[in-house]
């Protein structure tokens, strides 16, 4: 029987210290697996044990195995918390990574490196896997590290297998168990409330463990979202120090743990929630996890937002590097309360404010049970014939007179108890059968579990685009948490409830996996009652999400900084709206930066607002691929300052927009500040003109000004904001020196 040697021998502090200053011994089979970004390097080797543990975390590594010698902790408390994928019931007492019983009831788990591959999926893409097997059960966990060189980037997820005589139930099964030491840590995570979403939190990380998580199953962000930010050292900042920014890309329930131990190690173990979610795993089945999702950078978090914003683009949203639609939208203008001609007069509208796309919200569906408010008719995906008689389709065509195409709102995951889908399929309802029904915003959700009810939200898709092929546009919503968890699917199958949070998710990916097989090109935007919803596994689905429903300008600029950590513009959509006492000025610059779009009521601009608006647009398009496709610099932070300030750099370094806002409307005079811009080419020339100036005021930048790259970089520039020039954009053009 094989003897593993610890840090058990020595229970005093003399023998402690003997222990570690034996001679460093470098096992024979020792195996070094560097995962290597462009710039970093996570290395992975194993010990004596045949233990892979973490032993590097940094900058470039390349000198070869580290030292046997290496240690993470004093070596008499028994701890080894570095394993790559800390097991339980054997020699581990941390957190594990993953805890599971063997089909005999067991419950000890020992994984030991066996055998790895790396391979190049092309000349940026490199995946290693890593194979662990338990040596007395059949159990073996695969780690995969797939990394995006360029972008500095890992993907990393696990997946399990076993041959076990019957299934063996898996109580945790973590994406990645990532340790790191010799520093202080600082850990910024971000907070949602309905119409206040992502709001940061910056702490520095003390001995314990803080989790971050959701039991919330469907809209699992509604309160805290799986995105993070890990600073070295000192708090996070935007040019300067070591950070890790990333995101577990899961859309259901999701359990991020940052643990400070004793030696002041930091593990972090982020997967799916095991929070009533044991997996009941069959012989031969392969349980895979999904994906941490995060870059590294040395220059603070705005290269590293321009690391994930490059690898999301590139590999990640759909359609990342295209285009998208501006639009006009017609909650606000008109909420439920809407008929045909109402709709076709706002077409009117879309067509003179110059946008690519009518969208039609909630309400348009349900005849039993009209959907004239949030109460009744979710469900029911039928045109109410009383405000739609001519049905979609006419809506369709006649939005194509004006020039537009047309979108259109749902939520195909949801029911209200007051529809025929409820009365028809009530089995289809996320409901405990014995328990008194309880309802978030009116509504319960479909078990997307059940392959019938992924049938029938693949349905209401497909119906609507076979019936409209020329529908350019889904926003699919989804308002709902998930109360009384419990699948009739599940029960009738013989297969455990504590399935449900995770195979919800699983239906719901297999849904959108069909509808893209089938309709791969049409934008689709992610809504999740504002912003419940923005995950990378999703927006492999989606061009596009919905942030929040606060568009009060002012609000939105918080909201838009701190999504900009994790997403690219051209992936957040803003709308101009009714909320916000600003200017119409403010409001279109602050929805400029993402994708624009309106919720208005176009017939009730004023003369000079509308005159505004047209030109704003007639903007944008000229410069809506620098903001979609550039590079973002976040210049002026406006929870520090009394004003925000960010950029947009093409590719080239030949063009660049930057939006400047007062945030504070108490500040008498910010005009002595000069902004120092940033990612410019510094040898290069720039003109600098202000646009997006509302008729009749002038600009007060010196027109036809020309300035260095390097003099705009170090001195900078005064865009003279003030009470009476709260917003200001500047549009800068490479001139021949
Ligand atoms: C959610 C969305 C809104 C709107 C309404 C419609 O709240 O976030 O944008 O679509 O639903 O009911």
């Amino acid at each position: 029987m094989k003897k593993y040697h610890f840090y058990s021998i020595p229970s005093t502090g003399f023998l402690a210290l003997f222990f570690m200053i034996t001679a460093p011994r470098v096992n024979a089979q020792t195996v070094t697996i560097p995962i290597n970004t462009d710039s970093y390097t996570l290395l992975l080797q194993t010990d004596r044990n045949n233990i892979l543990k973490t032993v590097y975390f940094g900058e470039s590594w390349s000198a070869g195995a580290v030292p046997d010698r290496y240690r993470v902790g004093n070596g008499v408390s028994g701890d080894v918390p570095n394993a790559v994928y800390t097991p339980s019931g054997t020699w581990s007492l941390s957190e594990p990574a993953i805890q599971l019983t063997h089909a005999d009831g067991n419950m000890s788990l020992e994984l030991e490196y066996i055998s790895h591959s790396t391979k190049d999926v092309d000349s940026n893409v490199r995946l290693t896997g890593i194979v662990l097997k338990d040596p007395v059960y059949p159990v073996e966990v695969t780690l995969y590290y797939k990394v995006y060189m360029k972008e500095n980037l890992i993907e990393q997820w696990a997946e399990i297998k076993h041959n076990e005589q019957g299934d063996i139930k898996l109580q945790k099964y973590s994406s990645a168990d990532l340790f790191f030491t010799e520093s202080d840590f600082y850990l910024t995570t971000f907070h949602n409330q309905w119409a206040n979403e992502m709001q940061p939190n910056e702490s520095r990380l003390t001995r314990g463990t803080k989790v971050f998580d959701s039991k919330l199953g469907a809209r699992a962000m509604l309160l805290q979202t799986p995105d993070f930010i890990l600073s070295f050292g000192r708090p996070a900042s935007e040019n300067e120090g070591m950070v890790i920014l990333g995101q577990l890309a899961w859309s259901g329930n999701f359990k991020l743990e940052f643990e400070i131990d004793t030696y002041h190690n930091l593990r972090f173990i982020a997967g799916i929630n095991p929070y009533a979610s044991e997996y009941s795993l069959a012989p031969d089945q392969t349980f895979t996890t999904p994906s941490l999702i995060y870059t590294i950078s040395g220059n603070g978090t705005g290269e590293a937002s321009r690391n994930m914003h490059d690898w999301a683009r590139k590999y990640r949203v759909l359609d990342g590097e295209g285009e998208r639609l501006t639009l006009l939208n017609n909650w606000e203008a008109t909420y439920f309360d809407f008929d045909e001609n109402k709709l076709t007069g706002l077409f009117k509208g879309a067509r003179e404010l110059g946008v690519d796309l009518f969208l039609l919200d909630d309400g348009w569906f349900g005849n039993k049970y009209p959907r004239n408010n949030d109460r009744a008719g979710l469900g029911d995906w039928q045109p109410n014939v009383k405000k739609l008689p001519d049905g979609v389709a006419y809506l369709v065509q006649e939005a194509k007179k004006e020039g537009v195409k047309f979108g259109i709102w749902i939520e195909p995951e949801m029911v209200n108890p007051r529809s025929e889908l409820y009365e028809n399929h009530i089995d289809w309802v996320i409901r405990q059968p014995e328990r008194p029904e309880f309802y978030f915003r009116n509504q319960l959700v479909l078990d997307m579990s059940n392959p019938e009810v992924q049938d029938f939200v693949f349905g209401i898709v497909d119906g609507l685009f076979t019936e409209n092929p020329e529908l350019a546009f889904i926003k699919w919503d989804c308002n709902s948490v998930i109360y009384n968890a419990y699948s009739e699917y599940l029960k009738k199958n013989g297969l455990p409830q504590s399935h449900l949070y995770v195979e919800y998710v699983k239906g719901l990916y297999k849904v959108l996996e069909r509808l893209r097989a089938k309709y791969p090109e049409v934008p689709m935007m992610l809504c999740s009652g504002g912003g419940g919803r923005a995950d990378y596994e999703l927006l492999q689905y989606f061009t596009e999400f919905w942030p929040s429903d606060n568009t009060d300008p002012l609000r939105r600029i918080f909201i838009q900084w701190n999504n900009s950590y994790f997403f690219p513009s051209i992936a957040v959509d803003n709308h101009v709206t009714n909320w916000g006492r600003q200017s119409i000025k403010y409001k279109v610059d602050v929805a400029s930066m993402g994708k624009l779009g309106f919720d208005i009521r176009v017939d009730e601009l004023s003369e000079n607002d509308l005159l505004f608006c047209k030109e704003a647009i007639s903007n944008y398009h000229s410069f809506k691929d620098i903001v979609w496709h550039g590079d973002l610099y976040r210049l002026v932070n406006p929870y520090e300052n009394d004003i925000a300030a960010l950029m947009y750099v093409n590719e080239d370094k030949s063009k660049a927009i930057v939006f400047n806002y007062l945030v504070n409307n108490l500040a008498m005079n910010t005009n002595t500040t000069n902004i120092k811009l940033n990612g410019l080419d510094a040898g290069k020339q720039y003109s600098v003109k202000e646009i997006n100036l509302y008729p009749g005021t002038n600009s007060r930048m010196s027109a036809g000004q020309i300035y260095s790259g390097d003099s705009l970089m170090k001195i900078g520039l005064d865009p003279g904001l003030n009470q009476r020039r709260q917003s200001v954009v500047l549009e800068l053009t490479e001139v021949d020196n």
